[in-house]
């Protein structure tokens, strides 16, 4: 059984779906053991709570320098003997220390169809309010590994969402957080805890 964490920093859309996801027997090869906040009033450290699941903040802000954010972060990690790290709503960079503990456990959600709308300033509802400006007709959400390049690990998972005529960014961004997002993540999850469990 995998250990898994999950890093959050805001409404917990995504961690909730993966906690229903364990409940439901869709994810069984890890858990979900400790949640991380990257402030203390992520709504997200609430659902963990309810749910039952240790909790943990840690701010960037009460460290000197990115590396010793990292390095708070990696310890926390490995003291709970986490295996797999899963960034759901994550708006805290990651350094080389924490991307070099855990190289290719890391996955992330992205809510467009990366290489679109990605890279440095691209979260949130900005990723939608690019798509709109584009026109384009199809957008959706993806899984990658994370790696030292923003958005630029390995692709695992992608799922196409259609734009609707009068689409504003927040209805855009339900619509591919309830027809994508909630659903890749709990899927690479499982796949990414399956393929450590064989190592
Ligand atoms: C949303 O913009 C979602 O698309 C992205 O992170 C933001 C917050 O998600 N993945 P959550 O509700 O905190 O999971």
């Amino acid at each position: 059984m995998v250990n898994i964490a999950v890093l959050v920093s805001g409404g917990g859309t995504n961690l909730q779906a993966l906690i229903d996801s364990e409940r439901s027997g869709k994810i069984t090869a890890g858990k979900i053991t400790l949640v991380v906040a990257s402030n203390e009033n992520a709504y997200a450290l609430e659902r963990a709570k309810k749910a039952g699941i240790e909790t943990a903040v840690i701010r960037r802000k009460d460290y000197a320098d990115q590396d010793a954010c990292d390095r708070a972060l990696v310890s926390c990690l490995k003291e709970k003997d986490i295996d797999m790290v899963i960034l759901a709503g994550y708006l805290t960079i990651l350094g080389e220390t924490m991307i070099a503990a855990y190289r290719d456990r890391i996955i992330n959600i992205h809510p467009s169809l990366i290489p679109s709308f990605c890279g440095k300033g691209f979260y949130g509802l900005r990723v939608h309010e690019a798509a709109l400006e584009r026109g384009v007709k199809v957008t959706g959400a993806t899984v990658h590994l994370v790696n030292e390049i923003p958005d630029g690990g390995r692709i695992l998972l992608q799922k196409a969402v259609e734009v609707r005529e009068g689409d504003t960014p927040e209805i855009l961004q339900r619509r591919v957080m309830e027809e994508a997002e909630w659903i890749l993540l709990p899927k690479a999850a499982q796949m990414l805890a399956e393929s450590l469990e064989e190592e």
